[in-house]
Formats: structure tokens, sequence, C-alpha cells
């Protein structure tokens, strides 16, 4: 195989394209847990966020950037002075801080949307990047829209950025409109006819509005693109961006043909996978390239013979690549704590002893009703029940009574500060009736967006994860909950929404309602 040398930097926004994705909002210490990841991924650059967009965004990036060690940790800024300053305000305690500095090149953008001529939009390149660069070395800039943008326009405002500081020049298909030979065209178009392009790195950053993403950025990065801009699982805006795991893949396995590398450790691939669709509440599709649950699935009898003999036969990346790893060690209802912690740092959780104590908790919970716990249960357990923030209401019990002939009602016991609370409800349906239950407790007023169950492992005693959105004054808050009982599951995650709610907004800012019209949801 031939010896690659060909450095592909990695530059992962899924912390601030990512997040734009519809219905995903991320606290700062959520935001964190995947940035420590996203650093034991070795990923090249961190984008943190967008600190003018909200205080919780700007609170995320200085988070993000006084913790991470590792990748250089980039926020985002339009052209302007305010937006500049906001942004290195949060980023400029990082050991690399980057400024990334936008505004929009494509003649249908800045008619309609900046309302500003091609001379204004030159002229704002030219101050914002200059300014941008007063206060970091590492200035990048990108042209939106630059896939639909005039070509002779799109070099000369490249070419400004430059002359003004910009080290790296992103070149975004914003709206997933460029074909992949087109793209790889417009790579090559760039490095011919932007006089000063040697100065910069070329970077991409492609949407998959029409699936095509991974393929522009391949084409790209054939035609002289150094950097990629993607996030795991592929979310972000509308149809997302690339998928980083797809990509850094590609270029692995067919290494013999793109003769490139990346600095991500394959191994963390599927962890990261994980965490992300777990924190941001967006399930990985079951086919999904790579990470998806039928990734190495073999479903026809051919295809099993064929990997059972030489499992290259049906499989172009191995597994294990990707940190998908089976154990052979079954843990049960006899395994103890060691057995536990050993297995988890297997899967590579290294936890603190409060947390370990949790998480045997739930683990000892669990063995009581399945024989066999899984790999995937554990990570359930991790990621839904142990890493957690501090809990207002926590489940006590849970009664439901429900059926064909029958009202469904539910009386649900809730540990507050100490004491035990309890209320009863009727509801559509037992999860209606346990939610309503909860409301009556909390008298917090929060609007159910959306439900959704998926079984962590197959089988009659599989366990249920469980995602609710919840809406508190225009807020979004996603909450998981995990049980081999559906109906406890749904309780769990709706009291975790809470929880989330209670912590972010501060007890003492919460508009509660009166006993008297706490009729529920
Ligand atoms: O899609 C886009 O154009 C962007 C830019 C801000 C890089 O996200
Ligand atoms: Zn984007």
């Amino acid at each position: 195989m031939e010896t690659t040398t060909r450095r592909i930097y990695i530059f992962d926004t899924t912390l601030r394209d990512g997040e734009q994705s519809p219905g995903v909002s991320l606290n700062v210490q959520e935001k964190l847990e995947i940035a420590r990841q996203l650093a034991r991924l070795k990923v090249d650059v961190i984008e943190a966020g967008f600190p003018i967009a909200s205080r919780g965004d700007f609170e995320a990036v200085k988070a993000v950037a006084q913790e991470i060690e590792g990748p250089a940790i980039a926020a985002l800024a339009r052209v302007n002075e305010r937006d500049i300053d906001r942004a290195w305000e949060a980023v400029k305690h990082a050991a690399r801080p980057r400024l990334h500095v936008f505004i929009a090149t494509s003649d249908i953008h800045m008619k309609h949307k900046l309302r500003m001529s091609r001379e204004e939009v030159l002229e704002a390149i030219r101050r914002g990047v200059a300014y941008a660069k007063e206060h970091c070395p590492d200035v990048e800039f990108s042209p939106e829209d630059a896939s639909r943008s005039d070509l002779e326009f799109l070099c000369l405002a490249l070419q400004t950025a430059i002359e003004a500081g910009a080290t790296v020049i992103n070149i975004p298909d914003t709206v997933g409109y460029a074909t992949p030979p087109e793209f790889g065209r417009l790579i090559a178009q760039i490095r011919q006819r932007v006089p000063n392009i040697e100065q910069a790195i070329i970077s991409v950053h492609c949407h998959n509005d029409l699936g095509m993403a991974v393929a522009n950025s391949l084409a790209a990065i054939e035609n002289g693109a150094d950097q990629v801009e993607c996030t795991v699982n592929g979310i972000g805006e509308r149809a997302g961006n690339t998928a980083l795991e797809e990509l850094v893949m590609a270029l692995f396995t067919r290494r013999d043909y793109y003769g490139c590398r990346t600095g991500v450790v394959t191994e963390e691939i599927y962890r990261t996978s994980r965490l992300v669709s777990s924190l941001t509440g967006m399930p990985v599709q079951y086919n999904k390239a790579v990470v998806g649950k039928n990734a190495f699935a073999h479903e026809s009898g051919i295809h099993q013979d064929g990997v059972l003999k030489e499992r290259t036969t049906y499989e172009i990346m191995n597994p294990a690549m990707i940190g998908l790893v089976q154990s052979n060690i079954v843990l049960g209802k006899h395994s103890g704590r060691h057995a536990l912690r050993s297995r988890l740092a297997e899967l590579g959780y290294t936890l603190t002893e409060a947390e370990l104590d949790k998480a045997f908790q739930r683990f000892k919970e669990l063995a009581d009703r399945k024989k066999e716990i899984s790999d995937r249960d554990l990570e359930a357990i991790v990621e839904h029940e142990v890493r957690r923030i501090p809990e207002k209401y926590i489940l006590d019990y849970l009664h439901i009574s429900s059926g064909t002939r029958v009202v469904p009602t539910a009386t649900v016991g809730l540990k507050v500060d100490g004491r035990v609370l309890e209320e009863a409800a009727c509801g559509e349906g037992p999860v209606d009736a346990a939610f309503k239950a909860i409301d009556k407790i909390t008298r917090i007023p929060v609007c159910l967006k959306s439900y959704s169950l998926n079984a962590v492992t197959g089988g009659k005693d599989a366990v249920g994860e469980v995602t609710v959105k919840v809406e508190y004054q225009g807020r979004i808050f996603i909450g998981r909950g995990i049980s081999t009982d559906v109906l406890e599951a749904s309780a769990r995650a709706y009291i975790n929404a809470v929880n989330k709610l209670v912590y972010e907004i501060g007890e003492e800012n919460l508009q509660y309602l009166s006993e008297a019209t706490n009729g529920g949801r």
C-alpha cells in the first residue's frame, strides 16, 4: 500500500454548526463534555460556538477555551467589530485561539440578505479580517455561499482576506448545492486564480442538502483543500454537514487512493458518535455509514458465512478501528464493582468514585431485571444516568394503572429536597398520565415538544431509552432516561429534562404555576 504523507486537518464544528440543528440545544456542561471527547478524538480544531449569538454560546466558548488542551479552539463572528470583540473575549483564553470571520459573497445573499454592494462587501472583509488579526494571529475567513458566488468576485474576496491577514480561507457550500466534480473544480480554480493563495490553507465546509457533503469534501481534497470542516454524525443546519466519521474513514480506508492521513484517533469515533447522539437527542439512523447500528451487521446467510470464514469478504473496515469492541466477559447480577469498573475502562469511560457508585447502583438495579448487561446497556447507563447535572427532582416510585378499558392513571413519588412529594393524574395514555402527575408536583409550566423511544439492545428484556424535548419560555431542554420498563424510562427522561431546566434557568428565576391552576400540561 502507498505511504500516505499528505496531512488533512479536521476542523470540527459540532458545537457550532452542529448545534444549529433544529431542536438541538446544549448547555455549557454538555458542550464541555463533547469538547473533551473531541480532544480525545484528536481533531485539529474545535469550533466551540458563535459567541455573539447568545450568552450561553459565549460562556460555552469561554469554558472550552479555558479547559480544552490540544486542538485549536475557534469562535465564529461576522466581519463586524462587535461580533469580533465578543468572539475574542470568549476565545482568547485558549492556548491556540482562532477567530473565524465570515460574510456572504453570492449575489443572492448580498442583494437580499445583506443589502450591500460588492464594493461594500470587499471593504467589510478588508476591515473585518484586519481587525480580527489585531487580536489573533490565526484568522479564518469564510465567504458564505461561496459555491453560488460569481467566481471572479469570490477570488477577489479571498485575495482581499489573505492580504488583510487571513491564514485559512474556508469555502462553504452553504446550501449544499454543489456537485463533487463542480466543487472540486471550484477549489482548483481558486488555487489558479487567487495570486496570494499560497499564504493560506484552503478549507471546505459542505452542507448535505443533496446528500453530497462528504463526496464534495473529498473532491475538494483531491483538488488541494487541506482542511475539512465537519460534524460528528453529520448534524447541522437543515440536512447537516460533512460527517466527520465518514470523511475520516473514507480517507483511512481508501488511503491507497487519496494518499492522505488525518490525526484522528479512529478508535474514539464510535464513542464520540454515541455521546453526541445522546447529548443532542438526535438519533443516528440505523443504516448510517460507519456509526449506524447496521453498519457492521450482516443479515444475509451468504454474507454471514463469508464474514465468519474471512471478515474482509464483506467488511471493508474493521469495527475495532472505530472503537466498536466486543467483550467475551458477560456482566450480570453477580458481577462486582471491580468488574464494572474495568469493563467501563475498556469502553473508554474513566469515572470518578462518586460516578462509579452511581453507575454501580443503576447497574445492579438493571441486573435484577435483565440477565446479561451488554456494552450498549453500560454505555446507556453512563451517558444517561451517571453524567448528570444536580437533580432537584429524583424519581422515588411510579405506579401506573392502564389497560384497554380503564382510564390511564399514574401515581408518582418524587424526592424533592429530602422529602417525598406524591401526586396522581389521569391522561390520554400511561405516559401522559405520568407526565401530568410529575407536572403537578413540579408546578413548572413545560410543554412536551417531542418524545422518542428506542431499544438499546434486542430481546424481550431490552433496555428502553427514552428521549424527550420540553419547552419552557421558548427554550428547549432535552431529557433522557433508561429502564427495562419503558414507562419508568419515560418518567426518568421527563424528570431529567425538568432538572436541566431548573439547573440552567435557576430556581429563583422560574415562574411556577399556582396550585389552583396546575391542571397538568
Ligand atoms: O454554512 C456556512 O456557510 C457556514 C459559515 C458560517 C462557514 O456555516
Ligand atoms: Zn454551515
